[in-house]
């Protein structure tokens, strides 16, 4: 049975929507939800459905971007996960941090990749006129947002669209790309999807 830890860093919606596909012929199982958000409501959701929690609260490091890092990896590594997958998670990880767990460690990005990397990805899709939006899982690499896409799902851009309605309709796909994502990935199949 696979071990899955997921990190986020708000809401947590995607990482239920992971944790509630996990079940009957789905072998893995989620063991950690890790957060750099202390409060972060997804924790709590966690909790309520009996997963372990970890809270790594990148604040206590000032600028040591390392010392946070090693503290993080500690709360995972306790956890023995065979899979890492970031959901929401909105701290840059550097590359010492994502070697060790190189193709075991997947992300959800709100974007068409390799289109918007970062930040304002819904944003920038109306900016530029776009006429289709959508979102990509991807295994993390040292790169941001840069590693092979294990799957997508596009989301029309409608003409009355804003950043906030495009993106609860592009989160709506993310609920349905990341857990058929991660149930392939799981299943040693790294095969694009497309949905
Ligand atoms: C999701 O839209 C996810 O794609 C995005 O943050 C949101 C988290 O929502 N991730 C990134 O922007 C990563 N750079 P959630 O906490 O409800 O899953």
């Amino acid at each position: 049975m696979k071990r899955v830890a997921i990190l986020i860093s708000g809401g947590g919606s995607n990482m239920l929507a992971l944790v509630r596909d996990m079940v009957g012929d789905h072998p893995p199982r989620p063991v950690l939800v890790a957060s750099n958000v202390p409060h972060a409501a997804g924790l709590a959701r966690a909790t309520e459905l009996g997963i372990a929690t970890a809270a790594v609260d990148h604040r206590n490091f000032a600028s040591d971007r390392a010392a946070f890092e090693a503290e993080l990896m500690a709360q995972i590594m306790a956890a023995r996960p065979d899979i890492i997958c970031l959901a929401g998670f909105m701290r840059v990880l550097t590359p010492a941090f994502v070697a060790p767990f190189a193709g075991r460690m997947i992300n959800i990005h709100p974007s068409l990749l390799p289109k918007y990397p970062g930040l304002h990805t819904h944003r920038r899709a109306l900016d530029a006129g776009d006429t289709v939006a959508g979102c990509s899982v991807h295994e993390v690499t040292a790169e941001l947002d840069a590693g092979p896409i294990l799957g997508q799902a596009q989301v029309p851009i409608l003409p009355a669209d804003t950043a906030d309605s495009l993106s609860a309709r592009v989160l709506v796909q993310e609920h349905r790309l990341y857990p058929a994502v991660l149930r392939r990935f799981a299943s040693g199949d790294r095969r694009p999807i497309a949905l």
